[in-house]
């Protein structure tokens, strides 16, 4: 890579499912913008059945959440991480650890993506006020009609309850 430093981690993903993305995500999303010279964003988009979202909706929702940071782009992606990695030329992958029941799947994952191509992992703690914060239960609280304000951004939330509404009166 031109004008890389060696020894030095320069371009790190932040993937996800992002279905929808939550204050949480935009949090290690922003600290690892100011670690590393660029961030890619990287949407999983293996099929699932379970997903509110389709793969485009939440590629243009973190476009959209990402808009301000200038060293942050958003990306899709199928298969394998580590092949996304080494096709995008990215050195780490940034997970955020809400707690110590995280770091389990997560240290498998990171030594099992390690086995699979030169790229570290790098744990980034999530910020107390987000650490029990998780796509699934704002999904879970919003469909119960709790309130989901400030836990995602603004137009994540109306879009979330735009969908549930669609997904109601289906
Ligand atoms: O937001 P999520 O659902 O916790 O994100 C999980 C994700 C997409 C980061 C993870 O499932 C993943 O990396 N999937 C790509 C497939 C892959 O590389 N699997 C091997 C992991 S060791």
């Amino acid at each position: 890579m031109p004008g890389r430093t060696p020894g030095r981690l320069h371009r790190a993903v932040c993937p996800g499912s992002f279905d929808p993305v939550t204050n949480g995500h935009l949090d290690i999303i922003e600290r690892s913008a100011k670690l590393f010279d660029e961030v890619v964003v990287a949407v999983g988009v293996n099929k699932s059945k379970n997903r509110l979202f389709s793969a485009e909706e939440r590629i243009e929702m973190l476009a959209q959440a990402c808009a301000g940071w200038d060293n942050v782009r958003v990306d899709g992606f199928t298969g394998l991480l580590t092949d996304f990695c080494q096709e995008h030329q990215i050195d780490a992958i940034v997970k955020g650890l809400r707690a110590v029941s995280d770091f389990d799947y997560e240290l498998q994952m990171a030594q099992m993506n390690s086995s699979l191509a030169p790229v570290e992992t790098v744990f980034v703690p999530t910020s107390p006020e987000w650490s029990f914060l998780a796509s699934s239960l704002v999904k879970e609280v919003a469909t119960f009609g709790g309130d989901v304000t400030g836990l995602v951004p603004e137009f994540v939330r109306e879009l979330l309850l735009k969908r549930l509404a669609e997904r109601e009166s289906q």
